[in-house]
């Protein structure tokens, strides 16, 4: 049942503020300015002996990865990445005692997913899940984790899962934080934060009309470059996905900052560019980067907390903690892609080649 929606993407998109708020319900402790997660597994003094986070997933799951990578090292202090999940599996990997492992995934039946993990497993690691579906082949496999509670999700093309993968990874963030050396005032900041998403989130999916006008100007390109800068950079990367799963448009994701080391070449008119601008620290390095863009006359989508100059057209969302701003930016896009597939007559819940769950190698 889509309750009046045209497809099950356009419905998942509208089910994010109830999502989030599902992942965040019972969980917050203001007591100890942290969060419970019932099923890590993961006792404090486990918690502290932790010396690297290595995630592993595939495409999407794989880009909500690479920003909980961020928080983690951000919020916890403790080295962390994420690689995709069937490259690790191949590649022999070092497996080391010290390292949480932290499997993600939307179906829990991912193959390389559930390989990469049955290979640690056998190895002696530790490996937590942080999954959408109860029960799935990689909740059972794996020590503990997160039900990141996104409710059930139809479309081929993720979106309200991404979401709660990186509210979920903020979530263990904090949580590592405030084992270590996170103070209670951060704790608190973030807690704020994670508490305004849900309205935070609605408000962006108020402004639909603004990105359908946009969707439809931008629906004439050939390619469209997406860049962004540490914490904007996976948001970008995810955002591009979208965009070519969806509407079949070719699309890459660069970091800004790499920008002038080679594809600044592909800039021309016809060859759009999505900025991501969030108003942190780096907000003058971004706006160098715009204005590279302009001097080419490249056109340029900026999603950012203001309105941009150098950009032709800016989708402002609401600004949270610098460290959970990542949640939000990438939902307009999400938009942008629906609204561009569909102006382009594209099966959106069913893309081209595509498979829900990929359970095969
Ligand atoms: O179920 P999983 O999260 O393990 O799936 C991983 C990918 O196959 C999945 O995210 C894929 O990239 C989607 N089509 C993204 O929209």
């Amino acid at each position: 049942d889509m309750g009046g929606h045209d497809t099950y993407m356009h419905k998942e998109i509208h089910e994010q503020a109830d999502a989030v708020d599902r992942a965040l319900r019972g969980r917050i402790d203001d007591r100890f300015s942290t969060v419970h997660l019932g099923g890590l597994n993961l006792d404090a003094r486990d918690a502290r002996a932790v010396r690297r986070v290595k995630i592993l997933g595939c495409g999407t799951s794989y880009h909500a990865g690479q920003i909980g990578a961020q928080m983690i090292e951000e919020l916890a202090r403790i080295p962390s990445d994420a690689e995709p999940a069937s490259e690790f599996r191949y590649r022999n990997p070092v497996v080391d005692p010290d390292t949480l492992y932290i499997a993600v995934s939307q179906s829990g039946e991912t193959y390389d997913v559930l390989a990469a993990v049955q290979e640690l497993k056998r190895k002696g690691a530790r490996v937590l899940g942080l999954v959408n579906v109860v029960g799935s082949a990689i909740a059972r496999e794996t020590d503990g984790g997160i039900y990141v509670h996104a409710g059930p999700e139809v479309c081929v093309v993720s979106t309200k899962c991404f979401t709660n993968m990186v509210v979920s990874f903020a979530l263990l963030a904090l949580h590592l934080g405030r084992i270590r050396d996170l103070s209670v005032a951060d704790g608190k900041r973030i807690i704020e934060g994670l508490r305004k998403l849900p309205a935070q989130i609605s408000e962006i999916l108020a402004n639909e009309e603004q990105i359908e006008k946009l969707a439809e100007e931008y629906a004439d390109a050939k390619s469209m470059m997406f860049i962004g800068r540490v914490r904007g950079y996976p948001v970008a990367r995810e955002a591009s996905l979208k965009l070519k799963e969806v509407s079949y448009i070719h699309a890459e994701a660069y970091p800004a900052s790499e920008l002038k080391h080679g594809p600044l070449a592909l800039i021309e008119p016809a060859m759009p560019t999505v900025a991501i601008v969030p108003d942190d620290d780096l907000l003058e390095k971004n706006r160098a980067a715009l204005e590279e863009i302009k001097a080419r006359s490249g056109r340029i989508l900026a999603v950012a907390h203001q309105e941009q100059e150098k950009a032709d057209h800016t989708i402002v969302v609401p600004k949270n903690e610098d460290e959970l701003d990542p949640i939000l930016m990438g939902i307009p896009l999400q938009l942008l892609a629906y609204y561009t597939a569909k102006a382009m007559g594209r099966d959106i819940d069913k893309p081209r080649n595509l498979a829900k769950s990929v359970t095969v190698e």
